[in-house]
């Protein structure tokens, strides 16, 4: 266990420290304006998909209390147009990189990742938890042996660490964590958005024209650590925990509940430079308590 907040080792990669963005909320020509992508942990990229995806119609953001809905449905400009702009980039930053895989099908899914396998990509993070899109998706994420069987084909596909990203849109996450190590993941990230609604009452009609998103943002981040401690009890790969961390005191939240890293995702759409004020904020704080608990 580490004794102190720093380097980490997550599925055979050493991160510098244990902050990373989490998918969907860092924008490589945007964000790198407002902090360094090396000196974080890791990046983590919106997911990818085998052929471009144009996403959701509009309206597809609504703020919440405490949180926002979104239901992006992953538009992307597909894997080819990712390995070659927004990979390129990040690696020529000297970013760790982790490229979020998307797909509507098993094999869609297997496409992308022996693509990714023969770039110099340093994870690949399977995205079987988005609520926001009709095929695949969270249907990857919700059900033990489909889940499990896609984890076991692109484990065979690919050399690559394989992180698994869990849905909390289940009644029992530690069942599946299980299942997902068994089958050959390297590392479990969650959580991803928890499915929610808005009504404009004026209109009587659903804010999102995709009726439904996902909520994400410090609403969820209770719901978030409670997860991550019931899998920490019952897997022995890392654990990326993620949902609504805005501070290094809220990271540390996730540290202490079993993660070995954390991302931040909604923080970085109010704040651009909010991952790597976390990762300061994580180092500075005093590590009494957090040795306590790990020791
Ligand atoms: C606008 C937006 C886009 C997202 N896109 C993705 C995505 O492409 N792939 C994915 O696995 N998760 C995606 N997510 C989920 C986040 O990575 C994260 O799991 C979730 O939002 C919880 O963390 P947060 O509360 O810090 O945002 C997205 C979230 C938001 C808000």
């Amino acid at each position: 266990m580490m004794d102190q907040i720093g380097v980490v080792n997550i599925g055979g990669i050493e991160w510098k420290n244990p902050v990373a963005t989490a998918a969907g909320t860092f924008v490589c020509d945007e964000s790198s304006n407002h902090f360094d992508p090396a000196s974080l942990g890791a990046i983590t990229t919106k997911g990818v998909s085998a052929e471009p995806w144009h996403g959701n119609p509009m309206p597809r953001i609504a703020e919440t209390p405490s949180g926002m809905l979104n239901s992006v449905g992953l538009e992307n400009p597909g894997v080819d147009a990712y390995i070659d702009g927004e990979l390129r980039a990040l690696k020529d930053m000297g970013a760790t990189v982790i490229a979020n895989v998307a797909g509507h099908s098993t094999e869609e899914y297997m496409d992308v990742c022996r693509k990714l396998d023969e770039t110099d990509v340093d994870m690949l993070e399977l995205n079987v938890s988005c609520p926001n899109v009709r095929e695949g998706g969270m249907s990857f994420g919700t059900d033990t042996e489909t889940l499990s069987r896609l984890t076991e084909k692109v484990r065979a596909v690919t050399g690559k660490p394989l992180i698994v990203k869990l849905s909390p849109n289940v009644t029992d996450i530690a069942e599946l964590a299980v299942a997902t190590e068994r089958a050959g993941a390297d590392a479990l990230s969650l959580i991803n958005t928890l499915l929610g609604m808005r009504i404009d009452t004026r209109t009587g009609r659903p804010v999102l024209a995709n009726l439904t998103g996902g909520l994400s943002g410090p609403a969820i981040r209770p719901v978030a650590v409670r997860m991550v401690y019931e899998v920490a009890q019952r897997v022995h790969i890392p654990i990326i925990g993620m949902g609504g961390i805005m501070t290094g005191e809220d990271a540390l939240e996730f540290l202490l509940a079993g993660a070995s890293a954390v991302a931040v995702g909604t923080a970085a759409l109010i704040d651009p430079a909010a991952p790597a004020r976390v990762a300061r904020e994580l180092a500075g704080l005093a590590h009494g308590t957090y040795r306590e608990v790990h020791s």
